[in-house]
């Protein structure tokens, strides 16, 4: 399919995980992505092995100066965007009493602000059918020991879902939000677990999953490019969960 012919997304946090996978299947179809990460390093990996019609920005969604540079270096590759994926994202899952005032403005830094700003700042190169697409949580959902910040942050973007898409309706710019459950990404590498304990905690994970299994980041990217895609001409203000059913099934 080629659902995506000379079409353009930009992808924040696209040098890994599902905003990897999107960029990846938004190209095969056709299209081209610009995608973001925090280091030269992560980016410029990330675009070569994506393949010439990938480009890369490096722009950290936890600083304003970068939110507020991200149109005009965009712009160096495009005028319009038709697909925004605002992913970029951590974890950093701690009890209440440990959680600090960095820690906690940190996460709302980059899981609110960026994709808040990200998104404000790149609606001017949208057209009407264009497609904007949140990346939530199941973590809105369940209630899980240390995620008190990481669900409020999460909770938040939920709530820009149906914000944004009452004021861009008027610009015929579909927005919509995927709340993933447990996905196999990076997403514990910066946790402060080492390798063993990361494995240990995806290990106590995988039987709470009704499906017995973390999904895959190509699982999470269908979905976005469903959403972003013609065939979801009708869905405005949705979130989709694709969580294998864990936010449902006890
Ligand atoms: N994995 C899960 O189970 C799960 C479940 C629900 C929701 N999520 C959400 O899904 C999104 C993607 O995460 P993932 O699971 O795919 O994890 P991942 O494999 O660690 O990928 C995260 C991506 O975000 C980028 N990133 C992180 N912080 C950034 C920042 N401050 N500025 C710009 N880019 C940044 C990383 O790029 P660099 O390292 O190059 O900066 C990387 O490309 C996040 O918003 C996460 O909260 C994950």
């Amino acid at each position: 399919m080629q659902r995506f012919k000379d079409k353009f997304a930009l992808i924040t946090g696209g040098t890994n995980g599902m905003g990897y996978a999107v960029a990846q299947q938004f190209i095969d179809e056709g299209g081209s992505a610009i995608i973001t990460g925090r280091t030269e390093e992560t980016v410029h990996q990330a675009v070569k092995q994506l393949g010439d019609k990938a480009f890369g920005i490096v722009s950290n969604a936890g600083n304003m100066k970068d939110l507020m540079s991200l149109q005009e270096a965009v712009k160096l590759y495009t005028d319009t965007i038709d697909l925004v994926f605002a992913n970029a994202g951590y974890g950093k899952f701690t009890p209440i009493e440990d959680v600090n005032e960095n820690d906690f403005d940190e996460l709302f830094n980059v899981l609110v602000k960026g994709p808040f700003f990200t998104v404000q700042q790149i609606v001017p190169l949208m057209k009407s059918g264009g497609s904007v697409v949140f990346n939530s949580s199941v973590a809105t959902e369940i209630a899980m020991p240390n995620f008190s910040i990481y669900s409020a942050a999460k909770s938040a973007v939920q709530s820009f879902i149906k914000t944004f898409a009452t004021e861009l309706t008027e610009k015929g710019i579909r927005v919509n939000g995927i709340s993933p459950g447990h996905i196999k990404t990076n997403i514990f590498n910066n946790t402060g677990l080492n390798t063993q304990q990361i494995e240990e905690a995806v290990q106590n994970i995988i039987p709470t999953i009704p499906f017995k299994r973390q999904g895959e980041p190509s699982e999470i990217a269908h979905v976005v490019l469903f959403l972003a895609s013609e065939e979801a001409s009708y869905i405005h203000g949705a979130e989709i969960k694709v969580d294998a059913g864990i936010s449902v099934i006890r």
